[in-house]
């Protein structure tokens, strides 16, 4: 990492005018560029579509190393946490900065526990969508909606509002996910039980029927808890960034969490799960494998659940969550399309295409055949992808919120259209 004291030289060869950029935490400000003039009150922008090279922030909260492969929260390793400790304690951690004491997380586990309870109203939001509505778009509705129930949520610069309104949101969101769910079966709804954990009363949410109390398998609440651990945040996704986007011009946080849930919906992004069990069906069978690889190396369409912006490397979560994998089918019986996604792994790590680009699994890769081997259907993979990251979205909105840098995000564009011109008369149009 350079030195506070270094700089970049920048000669403009048009005007042999030198510039000194300050260089800091690896960065220089975009906005130093603007003392070098392309017109008398024009500086020169950098151009960088899809942020490829731009930071837009500085964040203490996820650090990934793509190369290497490396994912941590707060510094703690994926892979320790994943092993160590619950969603909840993940949760805490992501958004306070620290691993909580047992007092502490009893205490965050006990609001957000008891603000997992929807108004009825919401229910009958729900009732009016049709049945095959896609969950995900009833979830960034009621998630929406909220805010209406809440109008207090517009105090965002008040922090103890912002700590109400944050485990509302945490608490809340497996509740829309299942009734959601619910909904497109034409179940009853069934309410939050405050006795389970997290993941436990979201499968009671999801799964209860007639038993008086619901018991969820152990080994599918812990898979489950994993995933949405893995799943928590992850630095500046589209997502996320949608969320400091939205949250930087100052509305409510649940209407930027419907704004970052639909950001995620995309078949680039959270989607990509529901992609991988849609591509691995048009497969059908591990023979076809070969073919199907082929025509996605001419260009005809991707490898879903392949290849990642930030790891040019194996993603570490999904390496996580195939072991996962492997308990989840002990329990419920094998995913039969295991076998072809192994294929595909098999063949696309070794094959060339692949290599040179650097194309690995990511997350998604296998996490939608856990959902689906727990009885899940495709349209539900890219809600509990929400559910979890609903803590990264609050806990870089917070971030944001209270960075003396950060501003109104509004990029600059570079225009391109027609010069000035007076406006043609409908009957003098040609
Ligand atoms: N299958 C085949 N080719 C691919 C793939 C893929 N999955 N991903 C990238 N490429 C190729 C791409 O065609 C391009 O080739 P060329 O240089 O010959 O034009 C090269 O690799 C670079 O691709 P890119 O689109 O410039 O890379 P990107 O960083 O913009 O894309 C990505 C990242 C995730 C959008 C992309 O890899 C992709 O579409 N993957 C499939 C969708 C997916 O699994 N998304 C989930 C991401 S993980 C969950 C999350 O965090 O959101």
């Amino acid at each position: 990492m350079p030195m506070a004291s270094e700089t970049l030289t920048i000669i403009d060869n048009r005007t042999g005018k030198q510039y000194e950029i300050p260089i800091k935490n690896g960065a220089i400000k975009a906005t130093d560029l603007f003392q070098i003039k392309i017109s008398e009150d024009e500086g020169i922008v950098s151009y960088d579509p899809g942020f490829m090279n731009t930071a837009s922030c500085q964040s203490k909260i996820t650090y990934i190393d793509g190369d290497k492969g490396i994912l941590r929260y707060r510094g703690y390793p994926i892979e320790q946490i994943a092993e160590k400790a619950t969603f909840l304690e993940t949760a805490y951690l992501i958004l306070n900065g620290e691993l909580p004491t047992r007092a502490q997380l009893d205490d965050f586990s006990h609001h957000v526990t008891f603000h997992s309870i929807i108004h009825e109203n919401i229910k009958k939001l729900i009732d009016g969508f049709h049945h095959d509505a896609h969950p995900m778009g009833v979830l960034v509705s009621t998630v929406g909606a909220l805010s209406t129930f809440y109008p207090n949520a517009k105090k965002i610069f008040d922090a103890q509002n912002r700590r109400e309104q944050t485990y509302r949101l945490v608490g809340k969101m497996p509740t829309l996910a299942a009734f959601a769910y619910r909904h497109s079966l034409g179940l009853p709804y069934s309410y939050p039980d405050n006795d389970l954990s997290y993941t436990g009363n979201f499968l009671n949410m999801l799964f209860k029927m007639t038993e008086l109390k619901y018991k969820p398998n152990p080994v599918l609440e812990r898979a489950l808890d994993i995933l949405f651990i893995l799943h928590a945040d992850h630095e500046q996704n589209c997502s996320t960034n949608a969320m400091r986007g939205i949250g930087s011009s100052q509305p409510d946080p649940y209407s930027s969490v419907a704004g970052a849930a639909a950001a995620l919906y995309g078949p680039l992004h959270g989607g990509a799960n529901e992609a991988v069990l849609r591509m691995l069906m048009e497969i059908g069978a591990k023979n076809k494998v070969p073919e199907f690889i082929e025509k996605v190396k001419g260009g005809s369409g991707r490898l879903m659940g392949f290849g990642h912006r930030v790891y040019k490397n194996y993603d570490p979560r999904a390496r996580i969550i195939k072991q996962i994998a492997d308990q989840v089918f002990d329990v419920m019986g094998k995913n039969p399309l295991l076998e072809i996604a192994l294929e595909l792994e098999r063949i696309a790590l070794n094959d060339d295409y692949f290599i040179k680009r650097k194309l690995y699994p990511n997350v998604d890769f296998y996490s939608g055949l856990i959902y689906q081997s727990m009885g899940l259907p495709m349209d539900m993979f890219p809600v509990l992808f929400a559910i979890p990251r609903t803590v990264g979205w609050v806990a870089q909105w917070e971030e944001m919120l209270i960075d003396p840098d950060q501003k109104l995000a509004r990029p600059k564009q570079i225009y391109l259209g027609a010069p000035a011109r007076d406006f043609v008369e409908m009957s003098k149009r040609n």
